[in-house]
């Protein structure tokens, strides 16, 4: 009998702490042995001359999220994780919505039972809360997050979904209580309310004055008072999607007064501006998503923060909305305002591979921060870790080896997922995962997708430490 069941041979293996040449065996779908030389597998993989990196761990992505606004969401689980395989990414957490006056319990079953028989990648779940009554405080969210959905996400914008400073301070009393962690969407809705109906009085309804709704103050605003009520609660949060120098600003003065604040940012704020939004005809909408992409400067300052640590985690905010068709980008027509294009971008399988090889491959990152980024972290925050989110002995063996030298030019043909667009359609870069492994199963290889659907298993999350509260004296409640 072999040793092992694989090894990955020969490969320069990253972690977030250092990069090493060594071989990777596997049994049982985990890792149980790194070594400079193993022997002794069933199949052996060669990686001599290849980075190796964990899989990635997309912590912010919508897939197969109902909507009651008419835009439909175009991946299912089959096609999301198939994506996310293809792009490196092992392990995906979306969210469960729930809508005004449902059960959060009844929200979560329905969308874990979305995930049976189509998932391939292990997934976790985070709540998105939307009525915080008493029940749902009490009763519900206690339970849950006991169950293993120790997080969640609020919003301080969008018809539907944002809460009120009132009952963030509810959730928040909630997290700190059971210890779960926030993911805090901070725009000022009334602020983009305001501004959408005069820009609509005044004609101004075409795809680019989507940006003009959301300008940057109102990113800063929803920012400063998310860092305000958890300061006062002693909550840690989570600031997801980053987009500018105003909320960067914001992160680092709070943490220079000592607060416990994590940060994540995208793809779309560091390849893509506001004049994508200005593309002829409809073109635009592509690109239209929340917070706004912004401009040159400000996707430097988003560069500068991965690099120097105000950012925690590169997550996707995959959100995939078709441009054709129901649902879709369109579903309102050509000529409709700018406020009823459905929000969000698709990126679950380009986010690895863009930013390998524009921040690693252009020596702005280097590798052990793209893996803290794209898998380490992330796997932290949400309670995964060791499970998820780097190689060592006892982790699951999800790992990533990379054609290092392969140059892409990416088109939507290439890309896996449902959606009819990608919003990088002709961007060249350089690197792709060559070799996907999910516990030790090759999932992708020569191209191809090799997983069945429903291989993918849910991920019971832990209460992670970030979720711990510094201990501060809070408002006295
Ligand atoms: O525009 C975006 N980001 N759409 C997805 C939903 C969200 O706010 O994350
Ligand atoms: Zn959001
Ligand atoms: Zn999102």
């Amino acid at each position: 009998m072999s040793r092992f069941d694989t090894i990955v041979r020969g490969g320069m293996v990253a972690t977030s702490a250092a990069v090493v040449r060594c071989d990777i065996g596997i049994r049982e779908g985990r890792i149980a042995a790194l070594a400079d030389s193993l022997e002794g597998a069933d199949r052996v993989i060669d990686a001599e001359g290849r980075t190796v990196t964990p899989g990635g761990v997309d912590s912010h992505c919508h897939i197969d999220q109902p909507s009651r606004n008419g835009s439909v969401c175009a991946d299912d689980f089959l096609t999301g994780t198939r994506s996310a395989l293809a792009g490196g990414t092992t392990t995906v957490i979306p969210f469960a919505l729930q809508f005004k006056g449902q059960s959060l319990r009844e929200a979560v079953n329905e969308y874990r039972g979305r995930a049976d028989n189509r998932a391939m990648t292990d997934y976790a779940i985070h709540m998105i809360v939307v009525d915080p009554n008493e029940h749902v405080l009490g009763q519900e969210m206690p339970g849950l997050i006991r169950d293993g959905y120790t997080s969640f996400k609020i919003y301080m914008t969008y018809d539907g979904l944002m809460l009120n400073d009132r009952e963030i301070l509810d959730v928040l009393a909630l997290a700190r209580r059971e210890r779960a962690f926030v993911m805090v969407h901070a725009e000022n809705g009334d602020c983009i309310s305001w501004l959408t109906d005069r820009l609509e009085q005044s004609g101004k309804i075409a795809p680019k004055y989507h940006a003009h709704s959301r300008p940057r103050p109102v990113e800063r605003e929803g920012t400063h008072r998310a860092i305000t009520l958890a300061e006062l609660l002693d909550v840690p949060i989570l600031l997801v999607h980053v987009s500018a120098r105003d909320v960067v600003d914001e992160i680092h003065r709070a943490r220079a007064r000592g607060l416990k604040l994590f940060a994540e940012t995208c793809p779309q704020y560091l390849f893509l501006t506001e004049d994508d939004l200005d593309k002829p005809g409809f073109e635009g909408a592509k690109c239209v998503c929340s917070p706004p992409p912004r401009d040159k400067a400000n996707q430097q300052v988003i560069w500068d923060g991965l690099r120097n640590g105000t950012f925690d985690v590169f997550s996707s905010d995959h959100a995939p909305t078709r441009f054709e068709g129901l649902g879709g980008k369109k579903m309102h027509g050509e000529n409709a305002s700018f406020r009823w294009i459905p929000n969000g971008v698709p990126g679950l399988e380009t986010r690895m591979p863009l930013l390998f090889s524009e921040g690693v491959g252009k020596n702005v990152i280097g590798l052990e921060k793209f893996v803290e980024l794209t898998a380490t972290t992330p796997a932290k925050l949400y309670g995964l870790y060791p499970q998820k989110g780097t190689i060592a002995v006892g982790c699951d063996a999800d790992i990533v080896i990379w054609d290092d030298s392969r140059e892409v030019t990416i088109s939507n043909d290439l890309l896996h997922h449902n959606v009819d667009y990608t919003p990088y359609e002709g961007m060249s870069i350089t690197g792709w995962p060559a070799i996907t492994l999910s516990r030790g199963e090759v999932v992708w290889a020569d191209g191809e997708i090799r997983a069945e659907p429903g291989r993918g298993e849910f991920l019971p999350c832990g209460f992670p430490e970030s979720a711990v509260p510094l201990g501060r004296p809070v408002a006295q409640i």
